[in-house]
């Protein structure tokens, strides 16, 4: 099964660092979604004690309904909105707290303004003070969206570009959000001196990103379209580019940054620096699902930045940490998870 391939490939990775999660308590907001579920299958596997909070607005019961059934003793979830003041009645005490929650897929940012925004503003704050209370190393996953549409001359971005940002876009929700929730961060470090840590991650896919509706991220509807024959759809006239991290780098990353203490007060940028065009992805996508499909080009979404590529300089020197999985292998794995769900 490539998920529990996954854990391991990860749990090795980090353990070859002697970083270990084994007896720490953590709470996890957006515990249920696509990244955040992996990162509770890996610390549960690593023998820490779980507590994930979630609303289930994008993420999924299923993902965590193993740990739920057969993991009682180390794993707690509840079902909660982390803007919700109520939040702070959770009266366990945690050593790290990994600040997930949020609908992260473009379309959702038309859907969901409010609830984007006031997840990345009161949202934060709120796991501020679960860290505050508990003098917990917090980790906040921001995003290369607090770049904006970058000049040019600064991509590969680094964590210093100050970005490129239309406050009232049509992304602002989620771009605005997060430069806000960073904003939280380093007022608590500033004020309170909070254990703050933050991830800017780029583009990243892997098993159990969904593919459906609104939720729909490039890579999976891609690898749908061309598994099922149907037109690959591809926005403007694929020229601009991304760059694409397979989940098990990403989450490594992730897990890295929120607990070496080299990592307090810092942020890094969390990705795979290889660059390409949004048509040469669907070329490979086609091509390694031997598929039929079509491309048809439809319009642009309004703010959908040129450019994006991470200067990972950073990671690579602090966390010592790199992006280990190319596309192709990438793109294999998360394939062979599609069709493990038939
Ligand atoms: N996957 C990526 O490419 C990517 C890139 C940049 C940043 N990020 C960030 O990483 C985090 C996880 O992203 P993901 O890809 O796993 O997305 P996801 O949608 O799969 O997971 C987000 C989770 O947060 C939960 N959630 C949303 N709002 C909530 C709220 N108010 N209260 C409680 N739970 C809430 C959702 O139900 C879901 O389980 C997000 O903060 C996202 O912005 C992801």
């Amino acid at each position: 099964m490539q998920i529990e391939k996954d854990v391991k490939t990860i749990i090795n990775s980090l353990k070859d660092s002697s970083i270990d999660y084994k007896g720490l308590r953590v709470l996890i907001s957006g515990g249920a979604g696509f990244l955040g579920s992996y990162i509770c299958d890996v610390l549960i596997e690593m023998g820490a004690t779980v507590f994930c909070v979630d609303n289930l607005s994008s993420g999924r019961l299923e993902n965590i309904q193993d740990l739920i059934d057969q993991k009682e003793d180390q794993f707690t979830f509840m079902r909660q909105d982390i803007v919700d003041a109520s939040v702070l009645e959770i009266e366990d005490q945690f050593d790290v707290i990994l600040h997930l929650a949020s609908r992260a897929a473009p379309m959702e940012f038309e859907k969901y303004p409010i609830a984007i925004l006031s997840t990345n503003t009161i949202g934060t704050m709120n796991t501020l003070e679960l860290a505050k209370r508990s003098n917990a190393k917090i980790l906040f996953t921001s995003t290369s969206e607090t770049y904006g549409d970058p000049d040019p001359q600064f991509v590969p971005t680094p964590e210093t570009y100050a970005g490129s940002v239309i406050s009232t876009g049509i992304r602002s929700c989620y771009e605005e959000g997060k430069r806000s929730g960073e904003a939280f961060m380093a007022a608590y470090l500033r004020q309170y001196g909070i254990n703050t840590r933050i991830v800017r991650i780029f583009n990243t896919y892997g098993p159990r990103i969904r593919a459906d509706g609104v939720y729909g991220r490039v890579v999976p509807r891609f690898v749908n379209q061309a598994l099922i024959g149907d037109p690959i759809t591809v926005f403007g006239d694929g020229a601009q580019t991304r760059s694409f991290s397979y989940a098990t780098d990403t989450v490594e990353g992730i897990l890295r940054a929120a607990i070496l203490d080299s990592a307090s007060g810092e942020i890094f940028n969390i990705g795979n620096d290889k660059e390409m065009t949004v048509l040469q992805l669907a070329k490979i996508v086609k091509e390694q699902t031997n598929s039929d499909s079509e491309f048809v080009f439809s319009k642009l979404p309004e703010g959908d930045p040129k450019r994006r590529c991470p200067n990972v300089t950073k990671a690579k020197t602090i966390l010592n940490w790199s992006p280990k999985v190319d596309l192709h292998t990438g793109l294999k794995n998360f394939i062979s998870w599609v069709s493990e769900l038939k």
